[in-house]
């Protein structure tokens, strides 16, 4: 989205006059967020967006040699969180429970801290920090080149750790299958949201050194990690078609480690039916990533509502209206106006 700000005019005045309680929109609670989701770049630019644009940047270090990706980071995160829900009993899901379970074996990976450490600055008061994750994969979807989610908030933050089970690359696929299923998503969309997720970032041999081995690690690459395919920093279905000529590097598929296989026995598991499919239409691979990363954000325990954030077409900031004795009106602030 590009939103702009232009100079005040008359009927800029006025609309904003009408828009006071816009200014808020769609309520003071999610005001905060408007702006996060909205206000990507140019004048009054959030600062959230930064960190995942590039879609190949790593903020939380100076060095690109590291070849970590905050943008996959945050998309993982998402994950990990979102895959311990258990839908029929209505518990888990995008909660922030990953908070206070990343320290288990399931959530190995520099992912989780580094997100934490970014993301905290951003939760307040009328920001939950599930919405922020959430945000999070929206903002670097969308950096990536992806489609353009729909975000929805007013996620509301688990107190404790909850279920465990978040797949792990040794993992049996039954078993995975099973907490897909748990989680309400079937075994094709199982494969399907595992291709979208994989479509940027990487396996590193720091944090799964039984599935990338020390051979990965150089002085150029010191976190040993290999991309899951030839366009790592491009939300893009070349997984997908890599993965079907049998040219692909995806770790997850080509592991030294048979047992460490996963995306091999899960893309295989109907006989790359699926896998072929994305291969051959990216524009089917923009809309169900979109569909079921959608699905995944918006899973959250009963009783949680959603509300749709849509941009406000002409939303005042920081207005100011004074007269003085003479009856001269002073402006002060500024009005952004949609571009779209
Ligand atoms: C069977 C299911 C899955 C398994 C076993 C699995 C496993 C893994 C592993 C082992 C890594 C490497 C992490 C690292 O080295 O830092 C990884 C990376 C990643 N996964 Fe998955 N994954 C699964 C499904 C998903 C799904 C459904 C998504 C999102 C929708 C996802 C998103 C990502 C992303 C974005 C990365 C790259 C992280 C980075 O570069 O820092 N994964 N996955
Ligand atoms: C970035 O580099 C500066 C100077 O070398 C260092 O002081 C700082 O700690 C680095 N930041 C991170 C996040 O590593
Ligand atoms: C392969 O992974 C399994 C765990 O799934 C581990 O027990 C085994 O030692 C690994 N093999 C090698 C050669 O690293
Ligand atoms: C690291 O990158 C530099 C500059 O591109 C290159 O000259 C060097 O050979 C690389 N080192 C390794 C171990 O790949
Ligand atoms: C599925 O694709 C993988 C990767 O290209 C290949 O190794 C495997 O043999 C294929 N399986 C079937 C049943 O075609
Ligand atoms: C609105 O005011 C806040 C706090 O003074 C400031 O940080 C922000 O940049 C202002 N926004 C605009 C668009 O002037």
């Amino acid at each position: 989205m590009s939103p702009s700000l232009s100079a005040v005019s008359l009927t800029a005045l006025v609309a904003a006059a009408q828009g006071v309680r816009g200014a808020y929109y769609p309520s003071a609670k999610y005001a905060a967020l408007e702006h996060l989701l909205v206000d990507s770049t140019g004048h009054n630019a959030n600062t959230f967006y930064k960190a995942v644009t590039p879609c190949g940047n790593y903020v939380s270090e100076n060095s690109t040699k590291t070849g970590r990706v905050t943008s996959a980071q945050w998309m993982r995160v998402a994950f990990h969180d979102f895959a311990t829900a258990d839908v029929a009993a209505g518990t888990g899901g995008l909660d922030a429970s990953i908070v206070f379970e990343y320290t288990r074996p399931e959530n190995s990976g520099q992912a989780f801290p580094d997100s934490f450490n970014y993301w905290k600055y951003y939760v307040g008061a009328q920001t939950s920090f599930s919405d922020i994750i959430a945000l999070g994969t929206v903002a670097a979807i969308s950096s990536c080149g992806g489609p353009q989610l729909v975000y929805s908030a007013g996620r509301i933050d688990a107190t404790a750790a909850g279920q465990f089970g978040v797949p792990e690359p040794d993992e049996g696929l039954t078993d995975t299958l099973a907490r897909f299923a748990g989680a309400g998503i079937s075994q094709t969309d199982a494969i399907k949201l595992t291709a979208c997720g994989h479509t940027v970032g990487s396996v590193h041999h720091a944090g799964f050194p039984l599935v990338v081995g020390t051979d990965a690690v150089n002085a150029n690459n010191t976190q040993g990690g290999i991309n899951m395919d030839t366009t790592g920093t491009t939300y893009d279905n070349r997984i997908a078609q890599e993965y079907v000529a049998g040219t692909t590097k995806n770790p997850l598929v080509t592991s030294f480690n048979v047992s460490q296989r996963s995306d091999l026995r899960l893309f295989s598991s109907d006989n790359n039916a699926t896998m072929s499919t994305l291969a051959e239409s990216s524009s089917l691979f923009a809309s169900e990533c979109k569909r079921l990363t959608t699905q995944m954000l918006n899973t959250v325990p009963s009783g949680v509502s959603l509300t749709e954030i849509t941009p406000i077409a002409v939303k005042p900031v920081n207005v100011t209206l004074t007269v003085n004795s003479a009856g001269t009106v002073t402006f002060s602030g500024a009005i952004r106006v949609s571009s779209e």
